[in-house]
């Protein structure tokens, strides 16, 4: 009773107009435990309680979340209420450690810019063909007969290389990079939660060896890193330079990874899948290039599918001033300035009214489908890149990559998992994006006998 009127009287109350709220089980920490462990569970909770509007006090934070995709069209337009700044801005200095300053002397726009004309579909072309570059000197480079591995490690080795190599030049990504880069990864979680760098083992170092790394303008560096070092050189500190670029490398890479793992072991997992995808990557006759690509339709559609079960991105934004959200079912809900409103399409991903049997993997499942919920068509039912002004501008290339690796992957080897039960989701890094696996997969890979030299073509 007595801890009860504490935890009210510490995480505040409901008022008239307001979503149902959570207090949680502890003072100012609200539900922040059970968030960190599972956020699907514990959002699953209170959607059954509450409906698909409620808010929930996490870390002295008030955060509104909207479980249903018929709302998300709704909070990603309210631009003018609703501001994605001020949290990238927070999120990138705990993770990067560039200084506060950077926030003011760069433009949005400028740097929004350059992701249109170099990560734009039409503006990939480069980097997918150096991508394709990278992969091939990598999967040319592997002894004869059965090589046993751990899959996650595999893919992260070809991925980490070849992906880091084609933006920021050759011999960024080696063994070390590649350490230091899923030393900084793994502590991500509590940098983002403001854990500070220096109380978290060996993070700053990691942190600044590959600040160091992609900081230095290679010769060979693609146009798109040339030009944000250029824009940044002589606008923020030199420091704070590199650590923009630390920024990019993560977002390049701790994503993609995961996808490329999960796109290719579900394929592995299915024979379905495995023959149907087979066969459209024998129909290249060897060659990636942006046609060929263009037609393996049924691969698109796998990686979608992969995405759908391992994404667990959030779209955060904070309320600039009170305002009252109308729901598409009718419902309408205040929100007080500072709120922090919340889409999180796990939970939509998993949702049986447009994905019958959620749980199971089906290759073919976006192969020209459209979704419907209530009779309605959803936009957003499909949703790893997040929405709105926050959407991930490299999602072209991370498709392309993604593509390039597991269809040139398999066009040169035979690849089998020695155990087809795929492991979990990492559900701690709830809100990062897509999770990874929670233990690795054993398999074992062998240059195909009658391999072909791979022509990559423009
Ligand atoms: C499968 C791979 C990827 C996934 C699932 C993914 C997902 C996301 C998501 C969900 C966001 C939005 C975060 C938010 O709303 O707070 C985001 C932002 C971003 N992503 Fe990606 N991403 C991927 C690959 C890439 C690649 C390859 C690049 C660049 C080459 C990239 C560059 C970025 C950047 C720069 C942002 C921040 C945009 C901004 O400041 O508005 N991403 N990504």
């Amino acid at each position: 009773m007595i801890w009860n009127g504490i935890v009210n009287a510490v995480n505040g109350a409901r008022r008239p107009g307001e979503p149902p709220l959570e207090v949680g089980p502890l003072p100012w920490l609200g539900s922040a435990l059970a968030f960190g462990k599972n956020l699907g569970d514990l959002l699953r909770g209170c959607q059954q309680r509450h409906g698909d509007v409620f808010t929930l006090v996490v870390a002295g934070k008030r955060m509104t979340f909207v479980l249903d995709p018929l709302d998300f069209p709704e909070v990603l337009r309210r631009v003018e209420e609703l501001s994605f700044v001020e949290i990238a801005d927070d999120i990138s200095a705990k993770a990067f450690g560039h200084s506060r300053a950077v926030e003011k002397q760069m433009s949005q726009e400028a740097v929004h810019a350059q992701y249109s004309s170099h990560l734009k579909a039409a503006n990939i072309g480069a980097l997918s063909a150096r991508m394709a570059e990278e992969l091939s000197l990598i999967l040319d480079d592997a002894p004869g007969g059965w090589q046993p591995g751990e899959l996650f490690a595999f893919v992260s080795r070809c991925m980490f290389s070849a992906g880091t190599d084609a933006l920021f030049g050759s011999g960024v990504a080696g063994a070390d990079a590649l350490r230091a880069f899923q030393r900084f990864d793994r502590q991500f979680p509590l940098l983002v939660a403001g854990v500070p760098a220096r109380l978290l083992a060996r993070v700053e170092r990691s942190r600044q060896l590959l600040a160091g790394l992609v900081g230095a303008l290679r010769p060979d560096a693609s146009a798109f890193i040339a030009e944000r070092d250029r824009y940044f050189t002589g606008l923020v500190s030199e420091l704070d330079k590199q650590r923009m670029q630390l920024g990019m490398l993560w977002a390049a890479q701790a994503n993609t990874i995961p996808a490329a793992f999960w796109t290719l072991a579900f394929v592995l997992a299915d024979r379905h899948a495995r023959a149907a995808i087979d066969e459209e990557i024998a129909a290249a006759g060897g060659r990636f290039g942006k046609d060929e690509l263009k037609k393996m339709v049924k691969l698109d559609s796998a990686i979608s599918e992969a995405l759908r079960l391992s994404s667990g991105s959030l779209t955060i934004r904070r309320v600039t001033r009170p305002f009252v959200l109308a729901l598409e079912s009718g419902g309408r809900h205040a929100l007080r300035e500072g709120d922090r409103v919340c889409l999180f399409p796990y939970l939509t991903h998993r949702d049986p009214e447009l994905y019958p049997e959620p749980e199971h993997y089906q290759f073919d499942r976006f192969l020209g489908k459209q979704f419907f919920k209530r009779g309605k068509k959803v936009g957003f039912a499909l949703m790893p890149y997040g929405g709105g002004v926050s959407m991930c501008p490299g999602r072209f290339l991370a498709h392309e990559e993604v593509k390039l690796f597991v269809a040139m992957l398999l066009d040169r080897y035979e690849v089998e998992l020695l155990d087809d039960r795929l492991p979990s989701l990492d559900q701690r890094r709830a809100g990062l994006g897509i999770l990874p696996p929670l233990s690795d997969v054993a398999f074992r890979y062998r240059r195909k006998a009658a391999a072909r030299a791979t022509a990559v073509g423009p």
